[in-house]
């Protein structure tokens, strides 16, 4: 019998921690200021910090702070954002509910990052700089404003290349960076933070995340200080002072001191966890090498920070069964994401069919996610790989 390897350890995460956590909550509780406050703006300054931003805006989740962005760009109806179908459905959600269209762009199987060669494809094919100076999607008549690149897995675009064209093509960039905490991208040679470059990121703290909360959070994180205050603005019911409200579209978006207290305990432990889910994953490169199983990649330009480790099979029935086989011995495995979001029923009026987009399509049907996290020991890692080499084998 195979010892189980759990998918995730919060509670390992969280026994580094815990003296901490618990003296924020006791402070926290004999103060009961529980929404906003000190434990809230020491965060966002702490994490802009860590960012190399210079603003950072606390919000509900990640789902909230990619609408804040796009809702603070305003960006709305009859305007589009382009993204990738291979992503989790909130990147997706963010731009519907500011009322724009999401437009999809294939992605590059090795990193299921979007393609930089089909989304620049994209906007010199099925785009047209009109004399108003309007970028139009020509099958939708939408006004596109934005490109929504997810740094996906832990793994972030070659910003570098993606601001480059969407200088050219006067659009901006807002940043899923999701799953990416403490990522980094080379820009001119020099290594700066995901999330740190667009004209906005969203970020999500659910517990999971590589730095996660004891519940919901998110932040979104910019460089431009009156994007950053209309964010501010959003986030609470539109007011720029309480019972003054400025905007129509504002929200309950707000981020609460607990988790605050929480993610700044936990920052402080971010590139120490990035580092060992990084040497977890060079354990993996070198125990799986040899099976018949795409291993993530690392590109030049990129630290990956392996929010997820996720392998290829040869094929679809081959990755089910090593889905089954693993669970069965009691390794925890995920599909992230099983269907492509053209694919879903949500979006059934978008009017997209199977092979639409074959890369998203097969790297749905073939990915598979390893157990990750950062108390993933060398022994574990053993374990699954010599299950993968027996099932496969
Ligand atoms: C790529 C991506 N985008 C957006 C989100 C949304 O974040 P949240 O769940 O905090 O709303 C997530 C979180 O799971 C995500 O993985």
């Amino acid at each position: 019998m195979t010892t189980p390897v759990s998918f995730v350890d919060l509670r390992a995460q969280h026994e580094e921690v815990r003296p901490q956590i618990e003296a924020a909550f006791q402070d926290i509780l004999n103060r009961s200021a529980f929404i906003g406050g000190s434990y809230v703006s020491t965060f966002e300054k702490d994490f802009a910090q860590f960012l190399g931003v210079s603003e950072v805006v606390g919000c509900g989740n990640g789902t909230d702070a990619l609408w804040l962005s796009l809702a603070a760009l305003e960006i709305g109806p009859g305007d589009a954002v382009i993204t990738q179908p291979n992503t989790f459905i909130a990147t997706v959600e963010a731009i519907t509910r500011s009322g724009a269209l999401p437009l999809f762009v294939e992605i590059d199987l090795q990193t299921a990052l979007i393609d930089f060669a089909s989304l620049k494809k994209f906007l010199v094919e099925q785009c047209r700089r009109e004399d108003n100076g309007r970028l139009v999607h020509l099958a939708s008549r939408t006004t596109v404003k934005a490109i929504m690149p997810v740094h996906l897995y832990g793994l972030p675009v070659d910003m570098e290349k993606f601001l480059s064209l969407a200088n050219e093509f006067g659009l901006k960039i807002v940043e899923d960076a999701c799953q990416a905490h403490g990522a980094m991208h080379k820009v001119k040679g020099e290594l700066k933070r995901a999330g740190s470059l667009g004209a906005a990121a969203g970020f999500s703290f659910y517990p999971g995340k590589n730095l996660g909360a004891m519940g919901d959070a998110g932040a979104a994180a910019t460089n431009d200080p009156e994007l950053a205050s209309k964010m501010r603005w959003l986030r609470d019911h539109g007011s720029s002072e309480k019972y003054v409200h400025a905007y129509s579209n504002g929200w309950n978006a707000r981020l609460d001191s607990l988790q605050a207290a929480v993610l700044g305990i936990k920052l402080k432990k971010l590139d120490e966890w990035n580092d060992r889910r990084r040497a977890a994953a060079a354990h993996y490169q070198e125990e799986l090498a040899g099976l018949p199983l795409a291993l993530p990649i690392e590109p030049d330009y990129a630290r990956h920070i392996y929010h997820l480790y996720i392998v290829r099979a040869e094929s679809n029935e081959k990755r089910e069964m090593l889905r089954k086989e693993l669970s069965a011995r009691g390794i925890g495995v995920g599909l992230h994401y099983p269907i492509p979001l053209h694919l879903q029923k949500a979006y059934e009026t978008m009017g997209f069919k199977r092979g639409d987009f074959p890369i998203s399509e097969e790297s749905a049907e073939t990915g598979l996610s390893l157990p990750m996290h950062q108390a993933l020991t060398v022994e574990q890692i053993h374990t699954v790989a010599d299950a993968c080499r027996e099932i496969l084998g």
